[in-house]
């Protein structure tokens, strides 16, 4: 898997006087079966959440509310996506390095999973994601 996986991908969007509405749906518009939703809020300035990568689990991350950067890297190549509208989401495959940061006040990330919470699937050490990488 490397960085060229990861991508853009738009959400439909109802532009309505009345307020705006956009929604997502497997398969249609999100790559994968999704298994669990999980959101992350709150964040302190400065922080830096989800440095990890994922051996199986694939994810689509959507700025709900405010802006963040979502830094994806193969071990080789880096590529970082900012997200600021909720129309739009960031598909990343599993097998990738990924951070989230650049938080701004009362952000809110919505991220949709492809399989439920398993600490066995995540790879917290860089150095250790490198070496799996090169095997
Ligand atoms: P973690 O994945 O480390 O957060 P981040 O990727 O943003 O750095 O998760 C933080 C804690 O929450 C960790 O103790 C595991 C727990 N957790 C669950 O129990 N279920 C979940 O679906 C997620 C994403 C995390």
């Amino acid at each position: 898997m490397t960085v060229q996986n990861s991508k853009i991908i738009s959400l439909p969007k109802f532009l309505d006087s009345r307020g705006n509405l956009s929604f997502a749906e497997q398969f249609t518009h999100i790559p994968f079966k999704i298994e669990r939703v999980y959101w992350i809020y709150d964040v302190p300035g400065g922080e830096t959440r989800g440095g990890h990568a994922y051996r199986d689990n694939q994810e689509f991350v959507i700025a709900l509310s405010g802006s963040f950067d979502v830094l994806v890297d193969d071990g080789g190549e880096q590529k970082v996506f900012s997200l600021n509208r909720s129309y739009y989401g960031l598909y990343v495959p599993n097998g990738l390095w990924r951070e989230m940061r650049n938080f701004s006040t009362n952000s809110l990330a919505l991220v949709l999973s492809s399989t439920s919470y398993l600490e066995e699937d995540y790879i917290r050490n860089y150095d250790k994601f490198l070496t799996l990488r090169i095997k």
